[in-house]
């Protein structure tokens, strides 16, 4: 009968860096111009849940992202499916009776719908989550034999901090020296369970979509910005070993002083960018003098902050009871009933896949 459909449902957790990734040297490939490193999330928090299905009665590939049909027509997309479909293997269901041949992937169709547990586009990384769970779905789907790093080099091409969220733990983008990107890929340098102290509060600043896409702002930071040029060849390469040691130690002191610089110095290439991109609000600019107050008035750091593209907050705190008195002071300065934010999101870092 051609009337099966095969099915995979995977689960994958977004990523925060606490060494930025911003700007690329090569667009299409998406490479970056600097090693990055960060921590990948509880999935029971921020995760994205995507599932393929491929079945002879689908006549073009389609998507839907939380229930709203999308279109795929991208480039990225396509450089995904390609990627993924030129390694697809055999696959044989016995008890069904279904045989799809290595050569039938090339002409059969894919569905593939994906939900985020988050607000999606708010600089919470959502991409990340998002191509990398498809990257690893549709590798299972196809039977494909790649590993997670050759793995993360395809979700590469769909979104550059997605090849991050293919690993648990603390994961650093290698960047690569090859011009075809075969060497740009994700490494594990720590498993979840290496520093399972470290608790994760996020400030939902904003839940609205940025406005500025990570892509257009990288692009207009790589064309105007000095301190980007001087920030990847003089100082991320210096941070990349010092945090790989800090979290080797688990040197909360310095993991925090280099996570919290490395966000502002990001931001600080987004405002000398022409013209200038602002990601943070006063609100984010109030949370970040409140971890600063806090850290300089005990013996040592309590909590590491650290802001994507957009508004947002993500507060990492040394241990439980840090993360506690860090929720309560961010609710003493921003009431539940208070406007400047939306939501608190409370979890522990660490992952599971599948
Ligand atoms: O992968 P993109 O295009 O969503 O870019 C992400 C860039 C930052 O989140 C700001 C930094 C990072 O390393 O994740």
């Amino acid at each position: 009968s051609q009337n099966w459909v095969v099915m995979v449902t995977a689960q994958t957790p977004t990523n925060i860096a606490v060494i930025k990734y911003w700007g690329k040297r090569d667009e299409t490939l998406i490479l970056p111009v600097n090693d990055s490193i960060s921590v990948t999330l509880d999935p029971a928090h921020l995760c994205t849940t995507t599932t393929v299905a491929v079945s002879p009665t689908f006549h073009q590939d389609r998507m839907w992202l939380n229930g709203k049909e999308i279109s795929l027509s991208g480039g990225r997309f396509q450089n995904c499916l390609r990627e993924i479909r030129t390694r697809a293997c055999d696959v044989e269901d016995e008890k069904r009776g279904i045989k799809i041949k290595k050569e039938d992937w090339s002409k059969l169709h894919v569905h593939i719908a994906s939900y985020n547990n988050f607000p999606t586009a708010a600089g919470l990384a959502s991409s990340a989550a998002g191509f990398a769970c498809l990257a690893y779905a549709l590798g299972k789907l196809m039977n494909v034999k790649e590993d997670e790093s050759q793995l993360s080099a395809i979700a590469r091409q769909g979104s550059g901090s997605a090849c991050r969220s293919l690993f648990g733990g603390f994961v650093k983008w290698v960047m690569g020296k090859e011009d075809n990107g075969s060497d740009s890929l994700a490494v594990q340098l720590a498993d979840e369970k290496h520093w399972d102290d470290l608790v994760i509060v996020i400030a939902v600043v904003s839940s609205r979509q940025k406005e500025t896409s990570s892509t257009s702002g990288m692009r207009e930071s790589v064309e105007t910005s000095l301190l980007l040029q001087h920030r990847a060849k003089e100082i991320v390469p210096k941070r990349i070993l010092q945090m790989e040691e800090a979290i080797k130690n688990r040197d909360f002191a310095s993991f925090s002083r280099l996570a919290c610089a490395d966000s502002n110095q990001f931001h600080a290439v987004c405002l000398d960018t022409s013209p200038p991109i602002f990601y943070m609000n006063d609100t984010s600019h109030r949370i970040i003098s409140i971890a600063e107050k806090w850290n300089r008035s005990e013996e040592a750091p309590q909590v590491a902050y650290t802001f994507d593209a957009g508004p947002n907050a993500v507060l990492i705190a040394r241990d439980r009871k840090a993360a506690t008195l860090l929720v309560q002071r961010l609710l003493y300065y921003f009431p539940p009933n208070s406007d400047d934010l939306d939501s608190y999101i409370i979890g522990d870092k660490s992952i599971a896949k599948d």
